[in-house]
């Protein structure tokens, strides 16, 4: 198992859709232990292949109260009611808004060892499931706001971003003076 690296918006292949899985073999389970371990890592509740890298119809939930799962070309074939809640996405750390999303939700997926999984999904499990869905067709949370909300955060995002590539250009400033003294 690894952790892997996370794809920060608006990188590749993040925008993008990604493609189903025509079957599911062995790499399925590996990317999906790796996706386990990378979400714990990261303290996240949900994790969508294109954020590792990975523009395959792929993400993993874990809600706080109850187990991980793995879904593989999920598909949301219902969604009930509306409801507000506070998001945040490890593709755009730091930044939070609160997303309409469905209450309740009915999902057919495979598991990552290729099993129908067919099941009713409510509240916060509803809500990771949708968020990570979106993920799949290059939808990231702010997309889901009103276009000024949607403009606030990213601006808020990029902000984020340079402060980030500012600390990690200090870092490599210190690395490279004492790697190299001339
Ligand atoms: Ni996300």
């Amino acid at each position: 198992m690894a952790v892997l690296d996370i794809v920060l918006y608006p990188d590749d292949p993040l925008t993008k859709k990604a493609a189903p899985y025509d079957a599911v073999g062995p790499e399925v389970v590996q990317l999906a232990a790796d996706m386990y371990e990378t979400m714990a890592a990261y303290d996240g509740v949900g994790l969508a292949g294109p954020q590792v890298g990975v523009s395959r119809r792929i993400l993993v939930a874990h809600p706080p109260e109850g187990e991980p799962i793995c879904l593989v070309n999920p598909e949301i074939t219902d969604m009930q009611g509306r409801v507000e809640g506070e998001e945040g996405c490890l593709s755009l750390p730091n930044v939070y808004a609160k997303v309409p999303r469905a209450v309740r939700i009915h999902v057919r997926a495979l598991d990552e060892r290729g099993a129908p999984l067919d099941f009713e999904a409510e509240d916060f499990l509803a809500r990771i499931i949708q968020h990570e869905c979106d993920h799949l067709d290059g939808i990231v949370f702010p997309d889901r706001l009103d276009i000024l909300s949607r403009e606030e955060v990213l601006h808020e995002f990029e902000e984020v971003r340079r402060r980030m590539r500012e600390e990690a250009q200090s870092r490599l400033g210190v690395a490279c003076s004492s790697a190299h003294p001339l």
